[in-house]
C-alpha cells in the first residue's frame, strides 16, 4: 500500500505522521524539544536538536507501521512559521540558536522602524504590520549581533531559512548539495517577500539590510522539489511545503473564498481563504499567502494570529506547578462554575491580532480573595476563547461576512469545556472534524497532489467529515458582561514594557 508522510515541525515538538489515501493516520511519532529562554522575552530553539528529532521521528514512524522507504510516495513538510535560522552552507553549523516567532528581542527595532515610517509602512507590500513576530527583523538582529555572520552572508556562505528550509536542506544532502528553498506561504511571513510578485523585494531587503545571497529560492507549496538523500527516507520525493497554519487550512479543505478554520496549538491562528484576491485588513489582521499549488495562481488568506493559548496552559504547568499535566486544566477548571471575576491576558510576547501591541505584557485582573486555583484555571482556558473572539470579530468586519460556524482543530480542541465556552462566546456552532491532525494532513495533501496520489481538491474534500459540534447556549446579557470584563483586562496589559 502506498502512503504519504508529513513532517510537522512545531513550536514545542516535531512529529512525523504517515497517512493513507483516506487521510487516516497509519503511524505517528512525536518528540518535544527544549525551549530556551536566555532572558525575559527571548525564546530560542537549538536547530541541531530539531534536525536530530526530525530524523528520529521519521525512523520511529516507519518502524511503527513497518514501512519501507518505497512504501512512501512523497513527503510534505509543515513548520512553525517565522522562526529564523542562519547556518553555514559548508559545515551545516548554525551560527546561533533559532530565534523563535514568539521572541520579542527585536522590540526596540520595531519601535525604531515605527518612528521612521509608522507601523503599517510595509503592509501594502507584505500584508504585515511591523512586529517582533516576523522573520525580517529577527534575521537583521542575527546579522547585526552575531560576529562574522554578515560577512559570511555577503559571500553566500551563511544562509537563512525558516525551519522548513533548514530541514529540507538537511534532508536533501546538506553541505553545498542541499536544496535551499522555501514556499510562498513561509516566505510570506518573513516580511521580505512582496505579496503580488511572490518574490523577495529589493526595497524590503534594503530597508532591513538583508543580503539577497543568503535567501532561499521561493517555490510553490506543491511540486516535486527533489529527493531525500538522508538515510531516513532515501529516494522519497519532497513534494510539499506549507507553513503550519496554512497547512491546517488545506487539511480542513477550506478551498473556497470565505471558508475559515481556527487551530488551537501553542497559539491560535484563524485563517480565512480570500481566493486569488489580496485583501488588505483594516481591523488588525494579517494578509498572507494561503497556498500556491504547482502552476496555479496563489490563493491568499486573512489571518488572526494569537501568540499564547496552549502555551499558557504549559506555563501554568511548568512555571507555577498548579497542574501536573496539561490535560488536568479541564478538571481543575470544572471545579468552579465560572471565572469568579478573574481574567488572564497572556500578553507574554506582546499582543498580536487584532491589537499588535509589542509593549503589552501579561496581566491577571479582577482578583479578590474569593478567587481560587479553579477560577484561575478557568481564566486560563477562557483567555483562549476571548482572544479567538477578538479575531473572529475583526475577520467578520474585514471580510464583510458573518461566519455561520467555526471549524476548529489542534490539540486544545479535546477540551470540551473550552469548546463549549468558545461556542457560547462567538455565538455560532463550533465544528471539529474527524481528523484533527489537519496541519500534518495539509502538508501530506500538498505532497500527495504533486505526485498524483490524490488527483484533485474533490478527492480531499471527501476525506473531511464532522466529528462533533458544540452549539452556543449562553444568553446575550451574560455574554456581553463577560466580554466587557475581558476588554477591560486587555486594556490593562497595554504599554507595560514601554
Ligand atoms: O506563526 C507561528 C505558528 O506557525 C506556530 O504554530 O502550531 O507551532 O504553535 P505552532
Amino acid at each position: 500500500m502506498p502512503y504519504v508522510a508529513a513532517i510537522d515541525q512545531g513550536t514545542t515538538s516535531t512529529r512525523c505522521i504517515v497517512f493513507d489515501r483516506q487521510g487516516k493516520i497509519v503511524s505517528l511519532a512525536q518528540k518535544e524539544h527544549q525551549q530556551i529562554y536566555p532572558q525575559p522575552g527571548w525564546v530560542e530553539h537549538n536547530p541541531e536538536e530539531i534536525w536530530h528529532n526530525t530524523q528520529e521521528v521519521i525512523a520511529l514512524a516507519r518502524i511503527e507501521a513497518q514501512l519501507q522507504a518505497h512504501d512512501i510516495v512523497a513527503v510534505g513538510i509543515t513548520n512553525q512559521r517565522e522562526t529564523t535560522v542562519v547556518w553555514n552552507r559548508r559545515t551545516g553549523k548554525p551560527y546561533y540558536n533559532a530565534l523563535v516567532w514568539q521572541d520579542t528581542r527585536t522590540d526596540a527595532l520595531v519601535a525604531q522602524y515605527e518612528r521612521e515610517g509608522g507601523q503599517d509602512r510595509f503592509r501594502e507590500a507584505t500584508g504585515l504590520p511591523l512586529a517582533t513576530y516576523f522573520s525580517g527583523l529577527k534575521l537583521k538582529w542575527i546579522l547585526d549581533n552575531v560576529p562574522g555572520v554578515r560577512e559570511d552572508a555577503e559571500r553566500g556562505l551563511a544562509i537563512f531559512g525558516n525551519i522548513d528550509t533548514y530541514i529540507i536542506w538537511h534532508l536533501t544532502g546538506g553541505h553545498y548539495n542541499g536544496l535551499h528553498i522555501t514556499d510562498v506561504t513561509n516566505a510570506s511571513r518573513t516580511q521580505l517577500m512582496n505579496l503580488k510578485t511572490l518574490e523577495w523585494d529589493d526595497d524590503l531587503l534594503q530597508a532591513f539590510d538583508i543580503p539577497r545571497a543568503m535567501l532561499p529560492q521561493i517555490r510553490s507549496s506543491s511540486e516535486v522539489y527533489g529527493k531525500v538523500t538522508s538515510e531516513v527516507l532515501p529516494g522519497v520525493p519532497v513534494a510539499g511545503i506549507l507553513g503550519d497554519q496554512q497547512a491546517a487550512l488545506v487539511g480542513q479543505t477550506c478551498y473556497e473564498p470565505g471558508q475559515a478554520k481556527n487551530t488551537y496549538g501553542t497559539g491560535c491562528f484563524l485563517l480565512m481563504n480570500t481566493g486569488t484576491e489580496i485583501r488588505q485588513s483594516t481591523c488588525g489582521l494579517l494578509t498572507t499567502v494561503a497556498y500556491r499549488f504547482q502552476d496555479q495562481p496563489a490563493h491568499y488568506a486573512l489571518e488572526g494570529s494569537v501568540a499564547i493559548t496552549g502555551a499558557l496552559v504549559q506555563w501554568l504547568r511548568d512555571n507555577l506547578g498548579i497542574i501536573e499535566n496539561s490535560a488536568d486544566i479541564e478538571s481543575l477548571a470544572a471545579t468552579v462554575s465560572d471565572n469568579g471575576g478573574a481574567y488572564f491576558v497572556p500578553a507574554f510576547s506582546g499582543l498580536y491580532a487584532p491589537y499588535w501591541k509589542s509593549d503589552a505584557r501579561g496581566v491577571i485582573a479582577g482578583l479578590t480573595r474569593f478567587v481560587n486555583k479553579g477560577h484561575l484555571a478557568r481564566a486560563v482556558l477562557e483567555a483562549t476563547a476571548y482572544q479567538t473572539l477578538d479575531v473572529v470579530k475583526a475577520m467578520e468586519q474585514d471580510a464583510g461576512i458573518h461566519l455561520n460556524s467555526l471549524r476548529v482543530d489542534g490539540g486544545m480542541t479535546v477540551n470540551e469545556l473550552l469548546m463549549q465556552f468558545q461556542a457560547n462566546l462567538v455565538d455560532v456552532p463550533v465544528v471539529r472534524p474527524l481528523i484533527t491532525e489537519t496541519t500534518a494532513l495539509g502538508a501530506a495533501y500538498a505532497a500527495g497532489l504533486a505526485v498524483g496520489f490524490w488527483s484533485s481538491f474533490d478527492d480531499l474534500r471527501q476525506n473531511w467529515a464532522v466529528a462533533k459540534t458544540w452549539e452556543p447556549s449562553m444568553g446575550s446579557e451574560d455574554r456581553n458582561q463577560l466580554i466587557r470584563g475581558w476588554q477591560k483586562a486587555v486594556e490593562r496589559s497595554f504599554g507595560w514594557a514601554e
